[in-house]
């Protein structure tokens, strides 16, 4: 229960919304109590003053009853609407903040984070989770205040007609209440159930989507349909018990209140023999009981609601206390004049603990190009990420212009960094979004993206589209050939003018004609200080200042493309084989 307390700063935040609510309650209980003591007294009336003389008698006085009856229906009814509009509401404004902090939360966090997390885990926490914390806020408060309120104002008046009497007919309630927590509980947890499976089967008809292909041609339907026959079948048996339970709920709760009903009219009964009820105290009593068994068979309910609301609210504040493990030091400005030195870094991935990088060290001045050359797993990609400081380094140092790259304003540094990561993802919008995506500034123009498409060598593919630049990619709009989407992706890096540019093997879907166009666009860009370009092809980065061979994290050669060659080592051997590759392809 205490993790609920989180919630505390939002009650008070939104404290005018609650106390009203809380004061509408009291106001619509009020009026609900008056009219079985209306009621009570007329009838009492009727015995004791003024009988009834004639039908004319009769219908006048149930005219009245019923009159007054309904005006304390409505103001009742008027003051549970306003309670709803004040609590409900609140509930609501709440679940917005919460999901907005669990966003921008999320947004915080690092790499590292998200290995630890499935896509499933991140996306329960800000639906569900956040789902159940708002049914404890909204309906949860709502009845519990409910309850209190009319049980104060009730029990005050049973006691006043029969303090006796009071204690029988409410023994019954608590009972309910109990069974009703089991069986809530129970449905909850099966409820729980169904929607996993539900989910499960979701994942199971999304993947033989996806991989129809695939199925149809291993001829792997029977297999497929079985897998989601066990899933569905599952899922029924659970629903059929969850409707079960569901099925007992109802008549539990009609039976206790016929319970306590029968108990109040034998016991009222009896107590007429002495007078110490009158007629109109019993049928007051009966009216009371009925009012208050909802709110009691409530209380079960309510007290399985804020359990998983409780256990909800744990995950949340669990993942809330996440630390980012990178964060920004500091907020003073940093300009990038185009300097990038490694020290001896050394990076152990902690979830894997493959050693990715080993002592590597290299330097790239203002003005240059270094590029990365090595077979897949070597740590082309680690030194990026380390060097955008997607993860910390376990040793040595990453100097940005000769400052510790731990030390200066990393949103700045990422700003002025234009990245082309290795696996291209484009949002399913407009061509022109996703390269506007790239930008810093908001006010972008349309020539400035079509610039971009030009030097990154996709404009005339675009074009080509019937719908240009506003053509819609993922599901449903087009879907790029690879190297369409790595050069769109170029696109987007460079409509932010970047003063470094990393490309992560991001040319490897492109041709060799294309590529070498866009490297020659890339060496006339004015704004660029440095680049850093990964490949595990030669023609990428035969131009560069200066080539890098890595080998399972270390560096193993370093010179231009003419002296690596002169060496004779790894990279000449690579450059033969790559030779005879390319020429055997232009033969076939
Ligand atoms: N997020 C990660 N968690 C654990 N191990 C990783 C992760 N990313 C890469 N590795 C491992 O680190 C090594 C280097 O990978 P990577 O930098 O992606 O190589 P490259 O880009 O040269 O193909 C590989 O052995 C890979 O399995
Ligand atoms: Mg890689």
């Amino acid at each position: 229960m205490k993790s609920l307390s989180y919630l505390n700063k939002y009650f008070i935040k939104y404290k005018w919304r609650f106390l009203l609510g809380i004061l509408f309650i009291v106001i619509s209980n009020y009026f609900g109590v008056q009219m079985p003591l209306y009621v009570k007294t007329t009838i009492d009336s009727l015995f004791v003053e003024n009988p009834i003389n004639g039908i004319q008698d009769a219908l006048i006085l149930s005219l009245k009853i019923g009159g007054v009856y309904m005006l304390l229906s409505l103001g009742s009814g008027f003051f549970l609407f306003l309670t709803r509009q004040t609590i409900i509401i609140m509930s609501r404004l709440i679940e917005f903040d919460l999901k907005n902090e669990i966003y921008s939360h999320y947004q915080q966090l690092d790499a590292t984070f998200y290995k630890k997390n499935t896509t499933g885990d991140l996306m329960n926490r800000i639906s569900e989770d956040v789902g159940q914390v708002r049914m404890y806020l909204g309906p949860g408060l709502m009845y519990t205040i409910n309850l209190i309120a009319l049980f104060g104002l009730v029990v005050f008046q049973m006691i006043d007609i029969s303090p006796s009497l009071t204690l029988f007919v409410l023994i019954p309630l608590p009972i309910m209440s109990f069974l009703i927590y089991k069986v809530s509980s129970k449905m909850n947890q099966l409820s729980t159930e169904v929607q996993k499976e539900q989910s499960m089967m979701s994942t199971i008809v999304q993947e033989t989507f996806s991989g129809l292909r695939v199925i149809k041609a291993y001829s792997k339907e029977k297999e497929t349909h079985a897998k989601f026959n066990e899933s569905a079948s599952y899922y029924k048996n659970k629903s059929m018990k969850l409707v079960f339970v569901n099925a007992l709920f109802m008549p539990t709760i009609v039976f206790l209140i016929g319970l306590s009903t029968i108990l109040t009219i034998y016991l009222g009964g009896l107590k007429t023999y002495d007078n110490s009820i009158s007629l109109g105290g019993i049928l007051a009593f009966i009216l009371f009981v009925n009012k208050l068994t909802w709110p009691f068979a409530s209380v079960g309910w309510v007290t399985s609601i804020i359990q998983r609301a409780a256990a909800s609210q744990t995950r949340i504040n669990e993942f809330l206390r996440t630390e980012p493990l990178v964060k920004n030091p500091t907020t003073t400005p940093f300009v990038f004049k185009g300097k990038i030195e490694f020290k001896n870094v050394s990076f152990t991935y902690s979830n894997s603990s493959i050693q990715a990088i080993n002592n590597l060290s290299f330097t790239i001045h203002p003005g240059e190009t270094l590029a990365i050359i090595g077979r897949t797993g070597s740590g082309k990609s680690t030194v990026i990420d380390l060097l955008m400081r997607q993860f910390d380094i376990d040793s040595g140092q990453i100097l940005i212009d000769n400052q510790e790259l731990k030390e200066i304003n990393l949103s700045d540094f990422r700003d002025q960094t234009g990245i082309v990561p290795q696996d291209v993802f484009l949002f399913s919008e407009t061509i022109a979004d996703n390269i506007r995506f790239g930008a810093t500034n908001d006010e972008i123009t349309t020539e400035q993206i079509e610039t971009s498409a030009k030097k990154a060598a996709v404009y005339d593919n675009i074009v080509a589209f019937p719908d240009k630049f506003e053509t819609l990619l993922g599901e449903r709009g087009v879907n790029l050939s690879g190297g369409q989407k790595q050069r769109v992706s170029i696109a987007r890096a460079l409509i932010r003018n970047p003063k470094l540019l990393v490309l992560d093997d991001c040319l490897s879907a492109v041709d060799t004609e294309t590529e070498e166009e866009i490297l020659s666009n890339l060496k006339n860009d004015q704004n660029l200080r440095s680049s850093l370009i990964v490949s595990h092809r030669i023609s990428s980065l035969r131009n560069a200042d200066r080539i890098i061979v890595l080998q399972e994290g270390t560096k193993v050669e370093e010179g231009t493309h003419a002296e690596l060659i002169a060496l004779k080592g790894h990279y000449a051997e690579m450059y033969l084989k790559q030779l005879t590759e390319e020429s055997s392809e232009d033969n076939g």
